[in-house]
């Protein structure tokens, strides 16, 4: 059941160039001390585009979605959230109502007469846009099926936005269907959230095979950035061991930075705003502001 991953893994965007803090992280590895985040560039942007995927439910892509970008937006990085998944939670996730949207993403893949600017919307945190969704979506995964270049539709509405944005960061549905396959296809990079529990790893070999398949015939650029457990409970000793278990299986694949299981952040959808603002020196905000310097870390290091 744990076994360890089938893709190409890009040279192991490891902790080689992190100080070593003496201390042992969640993940029962030396703990690095994470560099200050360098600021935004100023100048031409050209977005670095990251899928957040598992086709496990509930496992917190849309959580990690709304709180990297939260983090990176707080950075000063200029952040667009793609809510890929008919469900709509990203949107509601940032106060947006799916049921009243007049246009949304559905529309820039299926037809050529909207503009992104007409469905792109500011969420309540500065520097961060939303791009939603909602049920409309679950047809386009119908309808996509007889589109020419049809795993490329997403790269071809995202082309455009690159120039805009530092980051685009892509929440998938909980499934590795053809939505999922072109979200992949338009990434550099992939997270994978694993919940610190039992079946984390179940499912995880089709994932990663999925990923290969993306590698080996439409985007050979595609890069596993990470493994990110969520929803870790360190007074639980089941939790620790399904972490080991993971590192295990992944070694350096896995993020340093684990999230840990809080009400907060069920309590941050329900807010509509992320929990760097909602609870801003809370840990959950702060692990996630961990995240963005690892993740900032590792895209450097590629
Ligand atoms: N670290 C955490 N601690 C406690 N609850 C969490 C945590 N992360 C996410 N949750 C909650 O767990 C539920 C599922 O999280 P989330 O929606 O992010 O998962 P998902 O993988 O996007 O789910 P789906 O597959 O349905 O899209 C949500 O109610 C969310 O608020
Ligand atoms: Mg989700």
């Amino acid at each position: 059941m744990f076994e360890g991953p089938q893709f190409a893994v890009p040279d192991a965007p490891g902790s080689s160039t992190l100080v070593d803090t003496g201390a042992v992280g969640p993940t029962g590895r030396p703990l690095p001390d994470f560099p200050e985040p360098r600021k935004p560039a100023d100048g031409p942007k050209h977005a670095t585009i990251i899928s957040m995927c598992n086709q496990k439910g509930g496992v917190g892509k849309t959580t990690t979605t709304i709180n990297l970008g939260a983090a990176l937006a707080e950075i000063g990085f200029k952040v667009l959230l793609v809510d890929f998944d008919p469900q709509g939670s990203l949107s509601v996730g940032l106060g947006v109502n799916p049921h009243t949207l007049d246009t949304s993403i559905y529309n820039l893949l299926l037809s050529r007469d909207h503009t992104a600017d007409e469905v792109i919307r500011e969420s309540s945190v500065d520097g961060l846009d939303i791009l939603p969704s909602n049920i409309d979506l679950s047809a386009a995964e119908v309808q996509l099926v007889s589109e020419v270049a049809r795993e490329q539709t997403l790269t071809r509405v995202l082309r455009p936005l690159r120039k805009d944005y530092d980051f685009i960061l892509i929440d998938c549905a909980p499934s590795l269907g053809l939505l999922t396959i072109n979200a992949l296809t338009a990434s550099d990079y992939v997270i994978m959230p694993l919940e610190c529990e039992f079946f984390a790893l179940r499912g995880i070999a089709l994932l990663t095979d999925t990923i290969s398949k993306v590698q080996d015939r439409l985007n050979p650029d595609l890069g596993v950035l990470g493994i990110l457990g969520t929803m870790y409970d360190a007074r639980t000793l089941h939790s620790r061991e399904v972490l080991e278990r993971v590192v295990q299986a992944f070694g350096d694949d896995v993020f340093h930075t684990v999230i840990r299981r809080t009400i907060k952040f069920p309590e941050t959808t329900v807010a509509g705003e992320p929990i760097t603002t909602y609870a801003s020196a809370s840990p959950g905000a702060d692990a996630y502001r961990q995240l963005a310097r690892e993740v900032l870390q590792r895209c450097e290091e590629e």
